[in-house]
């Protein structure tokens, strides 16, 4: 091999040398970025479930009839809509919605949430501005999911007889008729102040004859359907309904 060949020969060996060097230099400037912005992600996802965690119990300290009710609701209602093939996205936004649905509840007055006699029609008014104090609340917390329009709409019902819009139809969300269903659910199985908890059937019987009046038709089949079918669902129900 010629002095010159040698020579350019030598000097690539040592140009490709300090490329690898570069390259294990950058490689490890990557690794520790991604370990950077996994960690910061965790750390926003923890501070995002607290801050939920944290609005449950608050509404929870307030009206004992909640405990235990936004999570029940939560877990019926993406059950619903696991089976109507919504996304995960769309059925993570349910579950978020389903623990802060009555979130709004902070702001009326105790006397009135846990009262055994019938609300009067005035009493009754200021109940039902839980949903716009709630969606007022959870608008600039919740992101990156729109909870705050199924915050409002979970008491709206298809026949336009629910609030606080009096919506009717497809013009309330699909995942708020899942909502305002599983939240109707889980009020009627268990036993209030007022009342007692009604049997499992006598509910679906019921909501059977609401289907397409007040109930989505297609939410109501798919709630029964995880019901008959969901052995971990049916646990959870069973162990809700015994804790209160
Ligand atoms: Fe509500």
């Amino acid at each position: 091999m010629s002095e010159d060949l040698h020579a350019k020969l030598v000097s690539l060996e040592a140009e490709n040398a300090q490329l690898r060097k570069e390259m294990r230099a950058l490689r490890r400037e990557v690794d520790k970025s991604d370990q950077a912005a996994a960690t910061g992600e965790v750390r926003l996802r923890l501070a995002y479930f607290s801050t939920i965690q944290a609005l449950v119990q608050a509404i929870e300290a307030k009206d004992p009839y909640t405990v235990g009710h936004s999570e029940m609701v939560a877990r019926v209602a993406v059950a619903v809509a696991q089976r109507l093939d919504l996304t995960e996205d769309e059925c993570e936004r349910v579950r978020i919605a389903g623990l802060l649905l009555d979130i709004g509840k902070i702001g009326i007055s105790g006397d009135i949430l846990t009262k055994k006699e019938d609300l009067t029609a005035e009493e009754r008014k200021v109940l039902e501005t839980h949903v716009s104090i709630g969606a007022q609340i959870v608008e600039p917390i919740i992101y990156p999911w729109d909870v705050s329009t199924l915050v409002y709409q979970h008491h709206e019902r298809l026949d336009g007889s629910g609030y606080p819009e009096r919506l009717r139809g497809d013009d309330i969300t699909l995942e708020a008729r899942i909502l305002g269903l599983a939240d109707s659910f889980v009020a009627m199985i268990v036993r209030r102040a007022y009342r007692d908890a009604h049997g499992e059937t006598e509910v679906l019987e019921y909501l059977r004859r609401e289907a397409d009046r007040t109930f989505d038709h297609g939410c109501v089949n798919a709630l029964q359907e995880a019901l008959s079918t969901d052995a971990e669902l049916r646990a959870q129900i069973d162990r809700f309904k015994a804790s209160v």
